[in-house]
């Protein structure tokens, strides 16, 4: 790996990789990049319910599990009758399921006892017919008003039961706070300067290297007030988004230690939300999503999916594409999409995310509160997105097309060859028959 890529890197809080103001200042919309524009799917699968952040349930090798021929999503839902700015205060998981990666069912929730005031994302294991759900709880339980406290929480006891109606996610399930920040590696909430406190968003991973068994999360590094990290710019310390990283020494599901980050964000940026890793041809392509208003003053870049890679878990990480862009929504539909996860089909990366505010071209999605009740209804999707394929070679990426709203397809499914493919291999054949047409 590039031994300069984090040369700006602000050594000195845990994490090994960072990414740097360097890198972010570049970050720029490319072809490569850049999503087309989303329109509303033809049929909305669960139109009483807003869906956002999505996760398959997974077995302990990250495949995407099937149990007898049905593959599991758990999101994050509210009532559809609920403004959609106010669904983050009631977030609830459900769970959906499909036999064929395209029409997908409502199982219901998952939850009746779930520890927090709301539960936030999230990721799912399948192993030896037990189903564990790890999420946030967000909130203190019992607390008279919504509280933004956050701790990581394993839920065990669950099974999976299929019968002629389809498959059932059932408990009785045992909540088990697993992780709590420590305030040296991990920010605690009193510690915290920054505009959006995170220790959220665990993520199971087996290291297909080492066997040895891991949980990311969202995290924040607590920068001591008057440091001078930032090049002598104060403001920017309250930037200090992190990749957290926890051990299991056991491989328990429910037994972890904290250790270093991964990587941080430190006078970057301030959310590096729903870490995850694909490993491909012997590299760990490590990615977040992020937003265009958590960049550090003096940078901008976009709500996307941002991505490093390493060749080894521990990285040393350096941004894909150089900055770290993978995945943005087109300039005059930048909110159309968020919270993107990658994972492995065939030779290829696909993305998915929720389809989140269309026909809505502003600067700063906060400007969403100011249309009317209605308008906010109206433009925001509450369900999944188109999915992306994207080629991934090396430290580069690049879109390569889209699939329905929905189409998580089956490992054993062809995709068709996307117009960018086909316009690749025309090209490419002209080329081998020598080329230049005036030859
Ligand atoms: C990303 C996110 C997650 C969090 C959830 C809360 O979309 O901010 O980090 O778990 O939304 O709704």
């Amino acid at each position: 790996m590039d031994k300069d890529s984090t040369a700006n890197h602000v050594p000195g809080y845990g994490a090994r990789s960072g990414w740097s103001r360097e890198h972010a200042s570049r970050i720029e919309r490319s072809e490569d990049t850049t999503a087309p524009v989303f329109y509303p799917p033809a049929v909305d699968e669960v139109p009483d319910v807003h869906v956002w952040d999505t996760w398959l349930l997974r077995n302990r090798d990250g495949a995407i599990a099937e149990i007898d021929g049905y593959r599991v999503a758990f999101s994050l839902t509210a009532s559809a009758d609920l403004l959609p700015g106010k669904r983050h205060d009631v977030a609830t998981i459900r769970y959906f399921y499909s036999s064929d990666g395209r029409a997908w069912h409502k199982g219901g929730p998952v939850f009746e006892d779930a520890l927090g005031q709301r539960t936030w994302a999230g990721s799912a294991l399948y192993e030896d017919g037990q189903v564990y759900v790890f999420y946030t709880a967000a909130g203190e339980n019992g607390a008279a008003e919504l509280t933004y406290s956050q701790r990581i929480v394993g839920a065990s006891g669950g099974t999976a039961v299929t019968d002629d109606d389809g498959i059932r996610i059932e408990g009785p399930w045992t909540h088990h706070e697993l992780i709590r920040p420590d305030g040296d590696r991990y920010e605690r909430e009193d510690q915290s300067r920054g505009m959006i406190y995170t220790f959220r968003d665990p993520w199971f991973f087996e290291d297909p290297q080492t066997g040895e068994t891991y949980l990311l999360f969202e995290a924040n590094t607590p920068v001591p007030e008057g440091s001078d990290v930032c090049s002598g710019d104060p403001a920017q310390q309250e930037f200090n988004g992190s990749i957290g990283l926890a051990h299991s020494p056991t491989g328990d599901p429910l037994d972890w230690e904290l250790q270093d980050p991964l990587l941080d964000a430190v006078c970057v940026n301030q959310e590096l939300e729903r870490p995850h890793i694909v490993y491909q041809d012997g590299q760990y392509y490590l990615f977040v999503s992020s937003h265009m208003h958590t960049f550090a003053p003096g940078l901008s870049g976009y709500d996307a999916l941002y991505g490093f890679v390493a060749d080894s878990l521990q990285g040393e990480y350096v941004p894909l594409n150089d900055t770290g862009l993978v995945v943005t929504n087109p300039s005059n539909a930048p909110f159309q999409s968020y919270s993107w996860t990658a994972f492995p089909h065939r030779e290829k990366v696909l993305v998915q995310s929720f389809f989140n505010y269309f026909e809505f071209d502003a600067d700063s999605m906060d400007l969403v509160a100011a249309l009317p009740e209605s308008e906010q209804m109206r433009r925001f999707g509450g369900t999944l997105a188109p999915t992306l394929q994207l080629r991934i070679e090396g430290t580069e990426s690049e879109i390569l097309g889209t699939l329905d709203h929905w189409h998580i397809p089956l490992p054993r499914e062809d995709l068709p060859p996307t117009d960018r493919e086909l316009f690749e291999r025309a090209d490419a054949s002209t080329r081998s028959y020598g080329g230049d047409a005036s030859d």
